[in-house]
């Protein structure tokens, strides 16, 4: 006993000394603008790691291999193992839950920033955005003392009634990889780990538990996993939360060939894989095939499958000591990377300062997307206006905390009311009226039934009186300003929306409110593609805002104000109709037991273009207060080689009366080729600020390695010979420049 603890002693000794002689993480590489790299794991580590592993028994080993409370999972108190503390981070991060329920822990000092949904971050097509919001957030957990943020969500955009829109990023797999790598670079940088998630091939809620996934090897490594390797082969994300559904056969927290194969073995992962929350379904398969920490849902501990049952396989010899140890070598690994064991220096972090509502507010603001401005109403010349309409239960509803899964409770919310309060000069009057009912089906069981397959049914019917005060509000005022959307009680994990509809009778809304007052601005807060056609059809200015954070209100009275001139576009394409969509299209959502996507490779714009399909807005679309020319554009040769990079170059000039932002993009299309392949497919971008009259001259490298396809029979990556074309623009559909270059 004696001599065990003077070994222990000796061992935390060791283990200081190599965690003094650590170096300090180097500041984030910027190896060209927009590329961020991560700091690998290294192997500094693995003496002490052995020594601790030497000292450990078979059930303190097995207690670090599932959760001890809903956010944890076990550590050896004795040997100065800290237990691994997660948090939840889509919107900032989750106030503390109860260790053994999911019941908020009653903390006063858990108030955080509350970020914009991805789906903004998406939309400022803003890398350097991306690591602001992983930095900030980052620093919060740590203020939170955890060691693991279950965040970025990475998965595609497969459908627009995705319950989880909101909280991905995109349609597109490379916005998804360039947007994912900083954020994850950010967070890491704090000494927290990134838990990118939820791999692979999570793109509904339906069936989500159950679901098996099935497409081709080629869609699936063109569009569902570039983001996540990515995330692994640059950014160095340390952890990986395995999904819920199914692929190809088996669960993803039990999938050889997701977890051991593509993860570890192609792209050389040596950080921790958690279970999405009682994602597990096995003992031994689920451990042997490369799950290293099962999470869950209240039930006592020792039940799960990495607990009890474990120790029992263990004990018949269904699994043996060194499996066991492969997986705690991994968890140590990952708390010494962090410095959570012994580390010295660890950033301690901040929570909701007034430096990150500044992060927040800066998201925000660079993400609002501009969708029609016909009669240049925008930005709102105040002459002669004495009073405003605000309504719409929007214009007052909070999105931080709401619907199923993890929100932020938070001190600033910011509502598009009180923005405009905040912003509006004093002799401005502003009559509110709510306008419509957040509503839903009142009867209970219906209600429970249906969640999981289609979410929350709206009542999609006007409360006369709630009318009655619109119609006057917009009758009584100069003009009229309408906030409709969703909310995060109806776009929410757990369900899937069963259709595009506006809820709650927006559109007659809308409508009745046009009669009496034309002069009407209809502002969308929402975070998944809803059907405006009619909407479109009836204002001349329409504006789209997302759940966007604790400044949210502040930004959008800004940017009706002109304060910030609008330079978000869409991270995805608004379909006229849901049957226009691929998933849709071709009638494979959401499947039964299995889901098989037939549309291929052909996601999102890729879908709409290749089979010329007019969207309502196409992807990468928003318009600005100001106009934008693209000219001169130049490669800087005419034929490479696939080891080459190619620069391309071109005058962005701002030809209106505005200072703004543009994202300059770059589709690239191979006519010729033997293949099947999208019409077209982003290659680049870059968000540029511009002043009045000015021009920049702009340069996009694209390595020629991007043009790639994954041949199936090959099993690999190949690059087709011949003539692609170039084409630089503002939208996928919009103000193309184009080059023709060759590859050899
Ligand atoms: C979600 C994860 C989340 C986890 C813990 C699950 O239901 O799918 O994204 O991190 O719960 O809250």
């Amino acid at each position: 006993m004696k001599i065990n603890s003077i070994y222990i002693t000796i061992i935390i000794l060791v283990i200081g000394l190599i965690s003094c002689k650590k170096e300090q993480k180097p500041t984030i590489e910027k190896i060209a603008t927009n590329v961020y790299q991560g700091t690998a794991i290294s192997s500094e580590f693995d003496d002490a790691i052995d020594s601790l592993i030497s000292l450990m028994t078979i059930e303190e080993k097995i207690g670090m291999l599932h959760a001890n409370s809903m956010f944890s999972s076990g550590g050896v108190e004795r040997l100065g193992i800290p237990e691994l503390k997660m948090v939840d981070g889509p919107l900032g991060i989750r106030e503390e839950i109860s260790r053994n329920s999911w019941a908020p822990a009653g903390w006063d000092n858990d108030y955080a920033t509350y970020y914009p949904a991805a789906g903004s971050v998406a939309a400022t097509w803003n890398p350097d955005l991306s690591y602001t919001f992983g930095n900030s957030v980052g620093q919060e957990a740590r203020a939170r003392g955890k060691d693991m943020l279950l965040s970025p969500a990475i998965n595609i955009i497969r459908t627009p009634l995705g319950g989880r829109t909101y909280e991905y990023f995109t349609e597109d797999p490379f916005l998804n990889k360039k947007l994912a790598v900083p954020f994850i670079v950010g967070i890491q940088e704090n000494d927290v780990m990134a838990c990118i998630k939820h791999f692979a091939a999570n793109n509904q809620e339906t069936n989500r538990g159950t679901v098996d996934v099935l497409m081709d090897e080629r869609t699936l490594r063109e569009i569902y996993l570039p983001a996540f390797e990515a995330a692994i082969t640059q950014a160095n994300a340390y952890s990986v939360m395995g999904a819920y559904n199914k692929f190809r056969g088996d669960y993803l927290c039990e999938n050889d060939l997701m977890l051991n194969k593509i993860l570890r073995n192609e792209w050389g992962f040596k950080g921790v894989v958690v279970s999405d929350w009682a994602a597990v379904h096995s003992t031994v398969k689920s451990l042997e095939n490369g799950l290293d920490i099962e999470m869950g849902t209240p039930k006592s501990f020792n039940e799960y499958f990495l607990a009890d049952k474990l120790i029992e396989a263990f004990k018949l010899g269904e699994i043996s000591e060194a499996e066991i140890d492969k997986h705690i070598k991994r968890i140590l690994n990952v708390l010494f990377q962090v410095k959570a064991i012994n580390g010295k220096n660890r950033v301690q972090g901040s929570l909701a300062t007034e430096a990150h509502y500044q992060d927040s507010y800066n998201i925000a603001a660079e993400s609002v997307v501009l969708l029609k401005n016909e009669k240049n109403t925008l930005p709102l010349n105040l002459e002669g206006v004495k009073s405003i309409a605000v309504i719409g239960n929007n214009a007052t509803k909070k999105n931080a905390l709401g619907g199923f899964g993890a929100g932020v409770k938070t001190k600033r919310e910011v509502t598009p009311l009180e923005g405009l309060q905040n912003r509006l000069p004093e002799n401005v009057k502003i009559n509110y009226a709510e306008g419509y009912l957040e509503r839903y089906s009142k009867n209970e069981n219906d209600q429970k039934a249906e969640v999981t397959l289609h979410g929350p049914l709206p009542v999609n019917k006007l409360d006369a009186t709630k009318l009655e005060e619109a119609i006057e509000a917009a009758k009584n005022s100069d003009m009229a300003i309408i906030f409709a959307g969703s909310n995060r009680d109806y776009e929410t994990e757990a369900s899937d929306r069963m259709n595009l509809k506006l809820p709650f009778a927006q559109e007659e809304l809308i409508k009745k409110v046009m009669e009496v007052n034309p002069n009407t601005i209809v502002v969308m807060i929402a975070g998944a593609p809803f059907d405006l056609q009619e909407v479109e059809k009836m204002t001349s200015t329409l504006i789209w805002s997302w759940f966007n954070g604790s400044e949210g209100g502040n930004v959008l009275a800004d940017v009706l104000l002109g304060t910030i001139n609008p330079s978000g576009k869409l991270p995805w394409t608004m379909p006229k109709n849901i049957e226009d969509s691929p998933a849709h299209a071709t009638n494979s959502f959401p499947g039964d037991e299995t889901v098989t996507y037939k549309e291929g490779i052909l996601v999102g714009y890729r879908w709409f273009d290749t089979k010329n399909i007019e969207p309502l807005y196409p992807f990468g679309y928003g318009l600005s207060y100001t106009n934008f020319e693209i000219s001169d554009l130049k490669t800087n040769k005419e034929t490479y080689n696939i080891n080459n990079l190619i620069e391309i170059s071109f005058k962005m000039k701002n030809i209106g009366n505005v200072a703004g932002k543009e994202v300059a993009q770059l589709y690239v299309s191979n006519p010729d080729s033997k293949v099947e392949r999208a019409t077209q497919e982003l290659k680049g971008f870059k968000k540029v600020f511009v002043k009045s009259g000015a021009s920049e001259i702009i340069t996009i490298t694209l390595p020629v390695k991007e043009l790639a396809y994954y041949s199936e029979i090959k099993n690999k990556w190949l690059i087709e010979p011949g003539k692609y074309v170039l084409k630089i623009g503002n939208s996928s559909r919009g103000n193309f420049e184009e080059i023709s270059i060759n590859i050899q």
